[in-house]
Order: C-alpha cells, then structure tokens, then sequence
C-alpha cells in the first residue's frame, strides 16, 4: 500500500517510523510519504490560510495549494482523507475497508479547516472520505490522521507477525477484548483465574467469550448483539 499525507507540519508523521510500522516500512509492505502543503504555494510567504468569506473567527486553508498537492499526488484508484470532525466517525470496520486500498492520501487541515471546494475537487478525480477520529476537536487533521494509519496499517497482510493477535483483538467480533493475564500466576496476592490455568480450550474459549460479552455490556452497551 502507498500512504501519502499532506500537512503543514510534516514532523507530526515521524512517529510513524518507531515500531511496527517503520518496520513495515523497512520491508516495503507500505511506503509513506509525507509532504509539506507549504512546497505547492507560489508567493514568497508559501500561504495557506486567509480569512472566511462570510466573515467569522479564525482562518481558512486556501484552495490552490490543495489543487497542486492533489494534482500531483492523486489518481484514480486513490482514496483521499479528510480528517475532519465534521466526518463519519472511524471504527475499526472504517480501518478493514481502508487496508483494501492501493493508494489513500490523507489531507491534513489546520485552522478553521479547508476551503469546501477542495473535497469538491477531490471528489471529482477521486473517492472521498471525511472522517472524524472521534467526538471531539483536534487542533488539526494530524494525530487523527496518525491515528487511522497505524489502525489501516496494522491489517495489511504481513505487517503484524502473528495474524492470530488480529483476530482475537478487541472489535474483532464487534465485542471488547476478554481480560488477559501474563505470569506470576500470583501477583500481590491476586490469582489469575483458574480456567486460565487448566489447559482445557474449550472452557478457556468458552470464559474468554463470556468475560468479553460482561466488558462490553458494562462499558459498550450499544455494541452488543
Ligand atoms: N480534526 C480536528 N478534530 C478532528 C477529529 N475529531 N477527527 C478527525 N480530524 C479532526
């Protein structure tokens, strides 16, 4: 899969080079390629932002220096991002979608947001998304966009080493994860419980799925079957 972010604060990305994902790089699984929204503007201050129409608080990003990034960047088997909190909120369904995709650009706004026309534009050359990490304002599109990668990158094929983590991971039955216990099977005087200990992996399964249905019935309700 190729990635390509496009943001006017590119360092906000390095952290996807630690771990997993630089490893994932490193073996060409993924490439990701970060750019600065600032090298497709022609004046010598590089603007991006100027003042609403309509009037109001704050700036906006301006069209033309999103054209550029997107002309060069997107084709048609490209899906483009607009992480916004104005989008569909992404689930871990959102991410499964996602990971099929060739090519996924993912325009980061700052300030006030972009100029409409832009996801217009996009969805003229290309598929669209605008998708909300969650409930809530980020100063920008970055960490949202972080965010998504490391969940869409995770499930491509190769990326994590144990494909069975993937399906047993919390969302993989649309439930919460079963709690989960590493040796001393006694620490600070707390057991670990007993079926763990049993080597039946029937009953192991069995208890895995009852404690994953009691989770997500106290804290996800509305997940439940
Ligand atoms: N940008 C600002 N807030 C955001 C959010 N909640 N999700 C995605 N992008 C955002």
């Amino acid at each position: 899969m190729r990635i390509d972010a496009v943001s006017i604060f590119p360092d906000f990305f390095q952290v996807l080079d630690i771990s997993l994902l630089g490893k994932a790089k490193a073996q060409e699984l993924l490439s990701v390629n970060i750019h600065d929204l600032r090298d497709f503007t022609d004046d010598k201050h590089r603007t991006v932002d100027d003042t609403p129409f309509g009037g109001g608080a704050g700036m906006l990003m301006k069209a033309e220096p999103w054209g550029q990034a997107l002309d060069k960047l997107v084709d048609s088997e490209t899906v483009v991002i607009f992480p916004s909190p104005a989008g569909e909120l992404f689930k871990q369904a959102t991410a499964k979608e996602l990971a099929s995709a060739k090519h996924l650009v993912f325009a980061c706004g700052r300030y006030e947001g972009i100029d409409q026309r832009v996801v217009d534009y996009a969805g003229s050359i290309a598929k669209v998304r605008l998708i909300s990490l969650g409930d809530y304002v980020l100063n920008g599109g970055e960490v949202a966009a972080v965010a998504m990668i490391e969940a869409i990158a995770r499930l491509i094929p190769g990326v994590i080493g144990n494909s069975e983590s993937l399906s047993e991971e919390s969302f993989s039955e649309g439930l919460l994860e079963y709690p989960s216990y590493t040796k001393p099977s006694n620490w600070r005087g707390m057991e670990v419980p007993e079926v763990l200990l049993s080597g039946n992996h029937a009953e192991i399964a069995k208890w895995r799925k009852a404690k994953a249905l009691e989770r997500t019935g106290q804290v996800r309700p509305e997940l439940l079957p």
